[in-house]
């Protein structure tokens, strides 16, 4: 289905109490429970691995949409399948062989997604795209949270959408979403939309109706 799903980054969440904001979220209404997972080569910056992402599984009632910034990252896709995750996403840059990489996590068991950096062209999934679940389309270069959205990504959107045609793929947004942007890469054709900063900010699990209205006002 096409209606527009809200998928907040707990990037932005508070790190020492991930499983009470993980229900928070989801109870102000997040679809999918997005989980940043960054190694400090492929991304400048570190974050979770397997055990972590495997504690945050009882929690998510939702959907657990883990999104691999590592490279190499077919060693390790048969541990994060077992920690639970529901949707894998690599990045097409991650290695030479993305086709091998989406067959592995469908193997896995999971739901397979491929994401592109800034500056990787629409046209490096074509062949692909009867692998895929999902197209991350990277609206900052990964890494962090809270960067500035980049703008030449929403004509990438559209030819991805023109692309994929009548195939059930979800086009799914990562970086610098908030209520202004949304709209834009919403019409341009995505129906996942990533949020770390644009969630959490303002709130925390003592006042999670401010995650509620931010939620809304995407
Ligand atoms: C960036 C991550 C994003 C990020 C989004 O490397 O993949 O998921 O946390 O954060 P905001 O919404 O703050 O740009
Ligand atoms: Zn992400």
């Amino acid at each position: 289905d096409r209606t527009l799903k809200i998928a907040p980054s707990i990037l932005s969440a508070d790190f020492a109490d991930f499983g009470r904001e993980i229900r928070a979220i989801e109870d102000q209404g997040a679809d999918w429970v997005h989980v940043d997972v960054m190694d400090g080569h492929f991304v400048p910056n570190l974050t979770f691995g397997p055990p972590a992402v495997k504690a945050f599984r009882p929690h998510v009632k939702t959907v657990m949409d883990v999104h691999l910034m590592i490279a190499p990252v077919d060693p390790f896709i048969a541990a994060y399948a077992e920690a639970g995750a529901d949707v894998i996403t690599a990045h097409f840059e991650a290695g030479p062989h993305p086709h091998r990489t989406l067959q592995a996590i469908r193997a896995a068991g999971c739901k397979a997604g491929l994401a592109l950096n800034p500056g990787t062209p629409a046209a490096s999934v074509e062949y692909l795209l009867d692998m895929v679940d999902l197209v991350c389309v990277m609206t900052v270069n990964p890494g962090f949270g809270g960067q500035k959205f980049i703008h030449s990504q929403v004509d990438k959107i559209k030819q991805l959408r023109r692309m994929i045609g009548t195939r059930p793929v979800h086009i799914e947004i990562d970086g610098g979403v908030d209520p202004t942007t949304a709209p834009l890469v919403a019409d341009a054709g995505a129906d996942v939309l990533v949020a770390g900063s644009a969630v959490f900010k303002g709130g925390s699990v003592d006042t999670p109706q401010v995650y509620g209205q931010n939620i809304r006002a995407i």
